[in-house]
């Protein structure tokens, strides 16, 4: 907000709450708008560029994502738009590693225990709440960690999963481009794997220990964790999604931890959320840990990303280049 009111010669209509806006709210204000700062509950679509008019010249969304622009409608319309990559790779890549974590060794229900007040009285069974562990032991001396997008916070990701020790690492890219063999023996030698590979869906879901989804939304990726690939997965296996709800079939998933075809599922996105009631069948299984899509949010990583989100839009408004532009 400091660097958006000390621009001078600028009108700032702003959504006093602090919640999502309203899309009626929106509609009412856009009409002759220059810019837009828009969040990913927002759908910018070709409504909103109708009723923004041709004034708008940018759009600058609060997130990396984009799934939520309509980028036909948008390029038809002539809008640039902003967007803020690199600023949340660390913070959800923490997260990743988090919900691997907190699926793996049963957090969810755990936490959920204490807070009832039901201390499990048979805490010393020996294999009373045990979990897959993550890093390798002698008994699984092979730790692969399967990614699903190998961008930015997946590197981040493994990473941060070097430390446990793990050895292998395998992904599925977008299949538009070509393995990246540079990047594959960089990454090899940094973090002392035994391996590093790009691989097929049907190889992703089988080798993998934990599967992270770090791709992007939209309908080319829906769906893409389905039935079919979490049935070919491990059974002591692990599902991360910290990237969009749509990637993976909840029904699917629903049904592969209750018939075990998988150990747990750590989620910070559902599909349909935020709309997701206590009724939704993954709230139900108690391997299955659910966080509100809350991988950037840490103070550090939003008012990066807010920052980042205003010179966007400021760069936009007066033509000049933006920081960071989705190339469309
Ligand atoms: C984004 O910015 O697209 C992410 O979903 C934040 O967690």
């Amino acid at each position: 907000m400091p660097l958006l009111r000390e621009k001078e010669g600028l009108e700032l209509i702003v959504w006093p709450e602090d919640r999502e806006c309203d899309r009626s709210w929106l509609l009412d204000n856009i009409p002759g708008a220059t810019g837009v700062l828009a969040t990913l509950s927002n759908k910018v679509n070709e409504e909103f560029f109708e009723i923004a008019g041709p004034s708008l010249k940018v759009v600058s969304t609060l997130s990396v994502g984009f799934d939520h622009v309509d980028l036909v409608a948008l390029n038809k319309h002539k809008v640039r738009l902003g967007y803020t990559p690199d600023v949340l790779t660390d913070a959800v890549a923490d997260a990743s590693v988090m919900l691997a974590l907190m699926a793996g060794r049963n957090a969810g229900a755990g936490v959920t225990l204490v807070k009832e007040g039901q201390w499990p009285k048979f805490n010393w069974a020996p294999f009373f709440f045990c979990g897959p562990q993550l890093s390798p032991t002698s008994f699984t001396p092979k730790r692969t960690m399967g990614f699903l997008g190998f961008g930015r916070v997946a590197q981040a990701t493994l990473a941060r999963l070097a430390a446990f020790g793990i050895t292998h690492c395998i992904y599925t890219g977008n299949p538009a481009s070509s393995p990246d063999t540079a990047l594959e023996e960089r990454l090899k030698e940094q973090h002392k794997l035994q391996g590093i590979r790009r691989v097929d869906l049907d190889e992703l879901a089988r080798e993998s220990d934990v599967v992270f989804v770090l791709a992007p939304g939209g309908e080319k990726t829906r769906h893409i964790i389905n039935e079919s690939f979490l049935r070919k997965m491990k059974k002591r296996s692990i599902l991360v999604n910290a990237a969009r709800g749509t990637l993976v079939d909840s029904d699917a998933l629903a049904k592969a931890l209750e018939e075990e075809w998988i150990w747990s599922a750590g989620l910070d996105v559902v599909e349909g959320e935020p709309k997701i009631t206590a009724d939704h069948p993954l709230l139900k299984h108690p391997r299955c840990v659910i966080v509100p899509h809350i991988g950037s949010a840490t103070f550090e990583t939003r008012l990066g990303m807010t920052t980042l989100a205003a010179k966007n839009l400021l760069a936009g408004i007066s033509g000049e280049e933006m920081p960071s532009e989705v190339e469309v």
